[in-house]
């Protein structure tokens, strides 16, 4: 599969090395420094390149956005429509001043499926540190850690879906883009955001949740949010 990846750095970053690892192709985009990106993407092999925003919005079969959430707005200008696209938005809505509130009571990956009308959004990648996904990647299956994901087009979930067992993570899927409070910042208790989940705890987590029950108490393996 193609994947255009806006914003390369850590979260990005990685997941376009777990994806060029499993046979997928990558384009990187969106950063202050091309020369950067066309060497990040030379590390990467032959299935990798660097190039404009722009291009791997064209580019992908998927478009992956991480970038910091003050920068939505410029990264989704530079890639034009992005209509009928599947965009995975990894991105956590702090600002200046920590984790912002949203108008309307709208989640996160409600706001950003506005500001990129027809996009096929799936909100995932974003509950724990970059650098926790980069360590534990690929464990046996009952030890996977899961990332959740929310999006309302379930042929987007599943070629997503797709896209996270071959990143060597288990997927839960939270249910459409109005569901993605509990995945989204900040860390807090009865949300599932920062919190390291396992198949089996997942399933039971996702069940409490769509029953409107609170989520069963999991094991503490430490807590790894983004804090912005
Ligand atoms: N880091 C985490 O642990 C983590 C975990 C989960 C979710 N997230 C979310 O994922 C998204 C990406 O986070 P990240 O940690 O991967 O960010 P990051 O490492 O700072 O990467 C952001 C990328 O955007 C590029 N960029 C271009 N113009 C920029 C500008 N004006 N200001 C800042 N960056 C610019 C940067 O490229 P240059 O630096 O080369 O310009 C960089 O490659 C965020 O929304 C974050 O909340 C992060």
């Amino acid at each position: 599969m193609k994947i255009g990846v806006i914003g390369a750095g850590r979260i990005g970053g990685n997941a376009a090395r777990l994806w060029v690892a499993a046979g997928h192709e990558v384009l990187l985009s969106f950063s202050r420094d091309q020369a950067r990106l066309e060497a990040d993407a030379a590390k990467l092999g032959e299935r990798a390149r660097a190039g404009t925003v722009a291009e791997a919005a064209a580019f992908g079969d998927v478009v992956f956005l991480s970038v910091p959430w003050t920068q939505v707005d410029a990264a989704l200008a530079e890639a034009g429509p992005l209509t009928g696209k599947i965009v995975i938005d990894t991105t956590n809505q702090f600002g200046r001043e920590g984790a912002q509130s949203l108008p309307d009571g709208q989640t996160a990956a409600e706001f950003n499926q506005r500001r990129m009308p027809g996009a096929r959004l799936v909100k995932s990648f974003n509950t724990l540190t970059a650098a926790f996904q980069a360590s534990e990647a690929g464990r046996p299956a009952e030890q996977r850690v899961v990332l959740f994901m929310a999006g309302d087009d379930a042929e987007a979930k599943q070629v997503v879906a797709g896209l996270i067992d071959d990143a060597g993570f288990a997927v839960a899927d939270l249910g459409g883009l109005a569901d993605a409070g509990p995945m989204e910042a900040p860390r807090r208790a009865g949300a599932l955001y920062g919190e390291e989940y396992r198949p089996a705890e997942a399933a039971l987590a996702v069940a409490a949740l769509r029953a409107g029950q609170a989520l069963p108490a999991t094991p503490d393996y430490s807590g790894h949010s983004d804090e912005g």
